[in-house]
């Protein structure tokens, strides 16, 4: 669709006017309505609220001036980011209504931000709709049509997301990297309507961070509720999990040498779940998983699929490799059960270990109480001691 010259013209003046790193990475300014010249040089002093189908591109140009930024039922075209990258020290995103995001086959982002003392949050009754079923194939990220990532918080510090909802994502929901003291609070995840479809929607996959804590997350997916692959000090807490594959440290090992430490998960209930607490390491990697602890854990499996349920507990070390041949390149230290409770599916197995010779140890376990499904034969170098059963 061709615009009117006079606006292309005046959304260039202004884009100029905002500085050059604006342009890097905006999408075309033609279709940029030219954003309030008052809200542009006004020395952050307003709350910018910027809505409907052409609000997403003038809330990437016009960020750097607002203090706080009201997204408002935005409807943004497929295939562009909702940027919201590099904002300003202390900027406050709000989230108003529903926010749509149309169907393009890329590898997205959908949402992206970064940034100093950042809170994004959802007002009340607030969405961010992925539309996920235009994309489900079943073939998640490894086939099919391409799907883009939701929202992407890299490069965040000292920063809160909260009371965000995000309904049918493509793929992964949340992906939080480089991400230093942050505090994700009262978020939701609802994909339950790909419960056939869909595939690989993570909720949370957490990488490079120090200083995560996520706390009262619902979440119905269909992969894993978090899976953490580096970093350290982060805490899950008070967390409600439905139809995917519970909470994970990994995969670990791959290109890098990745260290997770210092993890708890707490008082949550995994539900319907493929399994429940799960370390898995990518087999012939190196990399160390140290001082992991899962506190109060609830496995809620009544009614799941038997042919779903596949494990209570799990720690592999063959991750993609030869399931039954376990590597010893990352080592599993400090893992620490108390008080994992509830039950699995009746063809599952409660509790399965295989471990690479020498590769775990120290572990301590008590209060590991699951029902239903049964026992594993094929166990490999259980920590001797510590409460640890297989
Ligand atoms: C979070 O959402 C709930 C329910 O929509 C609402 O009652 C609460 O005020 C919100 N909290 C914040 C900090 O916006
Ligand atoms: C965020 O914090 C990390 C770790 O302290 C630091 O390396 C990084 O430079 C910070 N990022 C910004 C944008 O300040
Ligand atoms: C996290 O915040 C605390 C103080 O709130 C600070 O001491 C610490 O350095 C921060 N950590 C990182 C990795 O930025
Ligand atoms: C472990 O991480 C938690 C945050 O989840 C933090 O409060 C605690 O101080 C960390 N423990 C150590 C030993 O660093
Ligand atoms: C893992 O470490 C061993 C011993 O240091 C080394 O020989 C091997 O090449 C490493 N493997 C990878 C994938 O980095
Ligand atoms: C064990 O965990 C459950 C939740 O999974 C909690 O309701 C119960 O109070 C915990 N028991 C103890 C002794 O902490």
């Amino acid at each position: 669709m061709r615009h009117p010259a006079t606006r292309t013209t005046m959304a260039i003046a202004l884009v100029l006017v905002l500085g050059a790193n604006n342009v890097l990475g905006t999408p075309a300014p033609i279709v940029t309505p030219a954003p309030r010249l008052e809200d542009a040089v006004a020395p952050r002093a307003s709350a910018c609220t910027f809505s409907g189908s052409l609000g997403y591109s003038s809330a990437s140009v016009s960020k750097a001036s607002c203090s706080t930024i009201v997204l408002s039922s935005l409807q943004v075209p497929g295939g562009q980011t909702l940027n919201l990258e590099r904002l300003n020290d202390g900027t406050t995103v709000i989230f108003e209504g529903t926010t749509t995001f149309g169907y393009a086959a890329w590898e997205g982002s959908l949402f992206s931000v970064s940034g100093n003392r950042i809170t994004v949050k959802g007002a009340q009754n607030s969405v961010l709709d992925g539309q996920g079923a235009l994309y489900w194939d079943g073939k998640g990220g490894s086939g099919g049509v391409t799907k883009p990532k939701f929202f992407k918080a890299n490069h965040l510090n000292d920063s809160v997301l909260e009371n965000i909802t995000i309904r049918n994502a493509p793929k992964n929901s949340f992906s939080l990297n480089y991400v230093y003291n942050l505090t994700v609070k009262d978020v939701t995840v609802d994909d339950s309507d790909g419960a056939s479809l869909g595939k690989n929607t993570d909720a949370f996959n957490i990488n490079n961070a120090d200083g995560v804590t996520i706390t009262g997350a619902k979440v119905w997916n269909q992969d894993d509720c978090a899976a953490i692959n580096s970093g350290q000090n982060i805490y899950f807490g008070s967390g409600f999990c439905s139809g995917g594959h519970g909470l994970s440290i990994g995969s670990i090992g791959g290109r890098d040498v990745n260290v997770v430490s210092n993890v708890t998960f707490a008082d949550s209930t995994v539900q319907k779940s493929q399994q429940s607490v799960r370390i898995k390491t990518t087999s012939g990697t190196n990399g160390t998983v140290r001082d992991i602890t899962y506190r109060n854990i609830f496995l809620d499996n009544v009614g799941v699929d038997a042919k779903y349920s596949d494990y209570g507990v799990v720690v592999t070390q063959s991750y993609g490799g030869v399931k039954g041949m376990p590597t010893n390149g990352v080592t599993v230290t400090g893992f620490v059960l108390q008080n994992i409770t509830g039950t699995v599916g009746s063809d599952a197995i409660r509790v399965y270990i295989e471990c690479g010779v020498g590769a775990c140890s120290q572990w301590s376990w008590s209060g590991v109480s699951i029902t239903g499904g049964k026992t594993s034969p094929k166990c490999q170098n259980v920590p001797f001691g510590g409460g640890v059963s297989c």
